[in-house]
């Protein structure tokens, strides 16, 4: 079983001489890695010691980059620790069936409308 890491070991890890961040829920020990980064030791910097999934995303890593990544894994974040938030697509998701629930009702309360007349 792979090891679980809690978020606070996580934001100790947060100098460079000693950096860990969370990807995709995953704690990666980047160290040695930070001085080979093509995107610069500061953007690792940046998100030391906490979650820097979104700025992982945001540069559009490539597969090579996410190749990369699996020989500095050290472990799985803490499930207690795992955001809360519901993911961005669920929340979309969300807002989609509202959205659609008010059209249909719309729509029903109009042909009632037309129908009474
Ligand atoms: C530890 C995880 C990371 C790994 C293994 C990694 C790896 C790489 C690799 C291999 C590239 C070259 C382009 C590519 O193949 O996509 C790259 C570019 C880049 N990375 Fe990262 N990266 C990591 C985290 C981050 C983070 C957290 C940021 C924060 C902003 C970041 C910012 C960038 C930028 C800006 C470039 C573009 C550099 C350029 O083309 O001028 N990276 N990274």
């Amino acid at each position: 079983m792979s090891k679980e890491i809690s978020l606070a070991t996580v934001k100790e890890h947060n100098t460079p001489n000693d950096l860990w961040l969370i990807i995709e829920n995953k704690v990666y020990d980047v160290t040695k890695f930070r001085l080979e980064h093509p995107g610069g030791e500061d953007s690792l910097l940046d998100v030391a010691g906490r979650d820097g999934t979104k700025e992982f995303n945001d540069v559009g890593h490539s597969s090579e980059a996410r190749e990369i990544l699996k020989k500095y894994y050290i472990g799985n974040l803490a499930a207690a620790d795992i955001s809360k938030k519901r993911p961005q697509n669920c929340r979309h998701i969300g807002m989609a069936l509202v959205a659609a629930a008010i059209g249909i009702t719309l729509v029903y309360v109009i042909r009632r409308g037309v129908a009474q007349k």
